[in-house]
């Protein structure tokens, strides 16, 4: 088995193969000065199992292209089998048409991994149970929910927490980690957006949070704004304290900023995305998924 990272999360990378016992195998990506890039992989493929790590971070077209192309350079080397990591799957919002006349981008990423070669997608933390339908190759849906469990379990009066969906869509989420912790109560936000720009217009809370630790646990962080106006909510509702738990740090605009700024008292992510250092605030913690993505490609 080789392992090959692409340029987005090379720490996880490492750390995966480190798990696997295995070294990173090289490959040359040679950026053009107008940002095009060549692929070159340095080591003989031909009938090999081959793995890429590659997250759809920021930027994630960028991110994508260059994965697209690594599997094709694996593939016309002879690689027997292509199984793609990506931690985090960009444009998986994106997975079915909300208003009239909008392209279905996850499909569009879906078909062109399958048409360059990927054999097996392996992701963390999918925003729907659905998306892997998506795929017409197998897709192992992975998840940093019980490392999430294990944590809140260590840090945590279990009497003392309630568990929160910051919106309707992760219901199913909360549930799981609930039941993970032995049917810990919880509450949901209710938000809606608007579609056209993605704003938040309105939010409300269903259950009772009173005298409570909030825990609030999502899928991802984008720019921050929705677990910021939960843990506003929160507190309004007499929550005592907000602890944040995300699988995603997409951490896009000012997010590092706002998160640090806010009521919430700590913000667990884990390293599906690779936090760029310029993005690292006092109140972050990363908990490493590596363990779980390498289990699961044995
Ligand atoms: C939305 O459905 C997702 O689960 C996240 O809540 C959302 O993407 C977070 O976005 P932001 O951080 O920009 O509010």
């Amino acid at each position: 088995m080789l392992i090959f990272s692409g340029s987005s999360n090379k720490s996880l990378t490492q750390k995966i193969a480190k798990h696997l016992d295995i070294k990173v195998s090289p490959a040359e990506i040679f950026v053009f000065p107008d940002g095009e890039k060549r692929i070159r992989i340095q080591e003989k493929v031909l009938d090999k199992d081959c793995i890429i790590i590659q997250s759809a971070s920021i930027p994630p077209d960028e991110n994508y292209m260059e994965l697209f192309i690594m599997i094709d350079a694996l593939k016309r080397s002879g690689a027997k089998t292509i199984k793609t990591v990506i931690p985090y799957l960009g444009y998986q919002r994106q997975d079915h048409i909300f208003r009239d006349g909008e392209a279905v981008s996850l499909e569009v990423i879906a078909e062109i991994l399958v048409k360059v070669g990927m054999t097996e997608l392996f992701s963390f933390d999918l925003h729907s149970p659905k998306i892997p339908e998506v795929f017409s190759v197998p897709v192992k849906h992975l998840s940093a929910l019980p490392l999430f469990a294990e944590k809140i379990k260590k840090d945590f009066n279990l009497d003392e927490i309630v568990l929160v969906s910051p919106d309707m869509g992760g219901i199913r989420r909360i549930k799981q980690v609930s039941e993970m912790l032995g049917n810990v109560p919880f509450a949901t936000v209710e938000k809606n957006r608007d579609l056209a720009n993605g704003a938040i217009t309105d939010a409300g809370l269903t259950g009772d949070v009173r005298g409570k630790t909030a825990v609030i646990v999502d899928d991802m962080i984008s720019t921050g704004i929705t677990m910021v106006e939960a843990a506003n909510l929160l507190i309004e509702n007499g929550a005592t304290k907000v602890f944040v738990f995300a699988t995603h740090a997409v951490l896009a605009k000012y997010a590092d900023k706002i998160l640090q700024k806010s009521r919430i008292e700590r913000v667990v992510v884990s390293d599906t995305i690779e936090v760029p250092l310029y993005s690292l605030f006092p109140k972050l913690e990363i908990l490493s998924i590596a363990k779980i993505a390498a289990d699961a490609l044995k």
